[in-house]
């Protein structure tokens, strides 16, 4: 039976799920909802676990427990591990400063970080505050098109290589938590209200003395009077263009030179697509489960698109990633690396920088041991016949 811990220092986490544990005692309700929550039945956000455990790994004995190898080469420079930190929004609830505090866990482990459009901190904020970042950014497809251009100028000018587009967000999947929480957009209900009292520690690191954090990233592309959360939150519920498609998708690998991947797929001939468009990568996703529900886990989809597009642009995969051996099984079926959501968010919520690092310390510690465990200690040397699947699983191998 697994107990989780639950006293206030995070450092005694043995895993994400003790920390997740940990957030949800630090946080208000709303908060963690906002966190944790999936769209309507959550079947998507439960089979992205599900799908993890019906892959089995399949160890050869007697091999010498030599160090594991984990680098990875990717998009043109060398990881250490096949791991960056994925975009989330409005992380500044969790804790203030959230997102200058995961890029600096990233960047001391020498691992990239994406900043998301709506983001609490600016892109010019965490390249000052984090000057060494592998800084990616994720775009969401704006109507504004100086909007759009202006977020792509500032990306580049702060020196940031790799653009993500997320293509499966346009419209906002249905969350029910969020409609259940807040009487009207931005307010919460008084059950809610209340129980926001009932976190002052949280009241204290996060709210006090300025009250929620902004969209710092596309506040000043708001008129001065609506330089609020709710502006903000009503701003990009109307600039998201839901019109975006393949030929947005086009015009923009004109723009935008550098690296350009795509996430949000979970097609194989979506992936084809985005290889005649000369993409550099593609992030295998499903929003964590947030968007529509009822998709298959992200792991679920990766043969299928490493069985066309391995080897042609990078395969990346997100959505359910909790333990070392979560990464070992998606690098084994053909990802090149994993974003991580929630695994860091429930260490930065607990507490900023040095819990992001502990998430990520953890998950290296547990793939390093998987690896060799399942004697087959470099990593660029796995591939599935190291695995065995459910039968009873939608997985198929080419
Ligand atoms: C709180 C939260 C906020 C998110 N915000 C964004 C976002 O702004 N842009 C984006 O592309 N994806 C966003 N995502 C999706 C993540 O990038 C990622 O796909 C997802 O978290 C992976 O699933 P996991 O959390 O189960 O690992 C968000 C996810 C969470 C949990």
């Amino acid at each position: 039976m697994r107990r989780y811990h639950s006293g206030p220092d995070f450092r005694r986490a043995h895993s994400i799920a003790e920390l997740a544990s940990m957030a949800r005692q630090r946080l208000p309700h709303f908060a963690w909802e906002y966190l944790e929550g999936g769209a309507e039945e959550e079947l998507t956000l439960k089979r992205n676990r599900q799908a993890f455990a019906d892959i089995s790994l399949l160890p050869h004995t007697l091999i010498p427990c030599t160090a594991a190898r984990t680098q990875r080469s990717l998009l043109g420079t060398t990881l250490p591990l096949p791991l960056a930190i994925g975009p989330t929004g409005y992380n500044g609830m969790l804790y203030r400063d959230a997102d200058i505090h995961l890029a600096r866990a990233a960047t001391e482990r020498g691992l990239p970080f994406t900043l998301s459009t709506v983001s609490t901190s600016s892109l010019e904020q965490i390249v000052a505050a984090v000057p060494e970042v592998n800084l990616w950014f994720q775009l969401y497809c704006l109507r504004d098109p100086q909007v759009q251009q202006d977020l792509l100028q500032r990306a580049t000018a702060v020196g940031c290589k790799t653009l993500l587009l997320t293509s499966d967000a346009v419209l906002l999947g249905n969350r029910e938590w969020d409609k259940r929480n807040f009487v009207r957009p931005r307010q919460l209900s008084l059950r809610n209200t209340l129980n926001v009292l009932r976190h002052p520690r949280w009241m204290k690191q996060t709210l006090w003395p300025h009250g929620l954090p902004n969209l710092a990233n596309i506040e000043r592309y708001l008129p001065a009077e609506h330089r609020t959360v709710e502006g903000a939150a009503h701003f990009i519920g109307s600039q998201m263009d839901t019109g975006l498609d393949w030929d947005a998708l086009a015009r923009l690998r004109d723009r935008w030179p550098q690296h350009l991947l795509l996430k949000g797929v979970l097609h194989p001939a979506d992936a084809e697509k985005a290889i005649a468009l000369g993409l550099d990568g593609l992030v295998i996703s499903n929003h964590g489960g947030r968007q529509l529900d009822g998709v298959p886990a992200s792991i679920e989809c990766l043969p299928a698109i490493a069985a066309v597009a391995k080897g042609k642009l990078a395969l990346l995969l997100d959505s359910g990633i909790r333990r070392g051996t979560d990464i070992l099984k998606a690098c084994a079926l053909g990802a090149d690396a994993v974003l991580l959501g929630r695994a860091t968010l429930y260490g930065v919520a607990v507490g900023g920088q040095a819990g992001a690092g502990h998430a990520l310390d953890l998950l290296t510690q547990e793939l390093r041991l998987a690896l060799s465990l399942l004697g087959q200690p470099d990593l660029s040397q796995l591939d599935s016949r190291r695995l065995r699947l459910n039968p009873l699983s939608s997985f198929t191998v080419s």
